[in-house]
């Protein structure tokens, strides 16, 4: 948040510097699948935004120290490259980033039954390529998506939306501009299923009652897109090709067993 504030973020018709109203999200697009190597993977494009994510594990966790007898660990890795931010980002974590890879991991971690993986390690890898305000939680949307795709129990998908205060006016999904202009941004994540909230900050300030209607509406923005996750998972089961692969490892599997017999 920036106290510069002489910059018209709110049009004479109620309208957005992009031409969006209050209450309306950027476009978002969420793929499945999209990496051979990973056990699971995503990307999604959210208004600006391009992120990627691939999830490994559960797997034997290393080095063993770090192992837990009763559960899973959840590594989660939030990088920005150094092409996503106009000033070029100096390469390798900083403070932001092991910021917000805390507080994914810990999100994650709530929506994962890792008591039924003991000893081994979850491993979420989250690559920011393009970034326009709002990356922790479309990385925490997509990063929910890969570990369906890789197949790893949860409560349910984790989904979330930020909000905040642009022009003394609460507005839903805040781009780049009113992010760096605006007067307050409230990043929120829940696991729709349970209702739980597990990712929740605020940057600037609000009233109760502006706190209340921005939790509000991304709550409500969050249920449409848990829709699209849901969406995005379907298609990769659908696609053709997918279909092919599948029917090809039966195929091989069948004369694996052939082989034995
Ligand atoms: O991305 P998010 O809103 O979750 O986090 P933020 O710390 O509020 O950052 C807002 C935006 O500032 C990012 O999405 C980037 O577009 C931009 N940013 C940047 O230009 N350079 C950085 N080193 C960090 C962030």
């Amino acid at each position: 948040m920036s106290m510069v504030s002489n910059i018209k973020l709110i049009d004479e018709n109620g309208l957005r510097i992009d031409g969006r109203k209050f209450n309306e999200l950027r476009p978002i697009k969420i793929e499945v699948g999209v990496l051979n190597r990973a056990d699971g993977s995503a990307y999604i494009e959210w208004g600006g935004n391009k992120i990627i994510v691939a999830v490994y594990g559960p797997r034997e966790a290393f080095p063993k120290h770090t192992q837990n007898p009763s559960r899973a660990i959840v590594n989660a890795r939030y990088n920005m490259a150094a092409f996503s931010v106009d000033e070029r980002k100096r390469p390798g974590p900083d403070r932001r980033a092991i910021e917000i890879s805390k507080i994914i991991g810990e999100a994650l971690e709530s929506a994962i039954f890792v008591e039924q993986y003991p000893r081994t390690s979850i491993d979420v890898y989250i690559e920011v390529l393009q970034a326009d305000a709002g990356t922790r939680i479309a990385g925490l949307t997509a990063a929910s998506v890969a570990l369906a795709d890789a197949g790893i129990p949860m409560k349910d998908m984790i989904v979330g939306c930020a909000s905040g205060k642009v022009d003394g006016k609460i507005v839903l999904d805040l781009n780049k501009e009113e992010d760096n202009y605006g007067q307050a941004d409230v990043p929120l994540a829940i696991i729709p299923r349970t209702q739980e909230v597990v990712l929740l900050q605020m940057d600037g300030n609000l009233t109760r009652e502006e706190f209340e209607q921005a939790i509000e509406m991304s709550k409500k923005a969050a249920l449409f897109i848990s829709n699209l996750q849901k969406e995005a998972l379907l298609a990769k089961y659908s696609r053709p090709e997918e279909k092919e692969e599948v029917k090809e490892e039966a195929e091989q599997e069948n004369h694996g067993d052939d082989d034995h017999e």
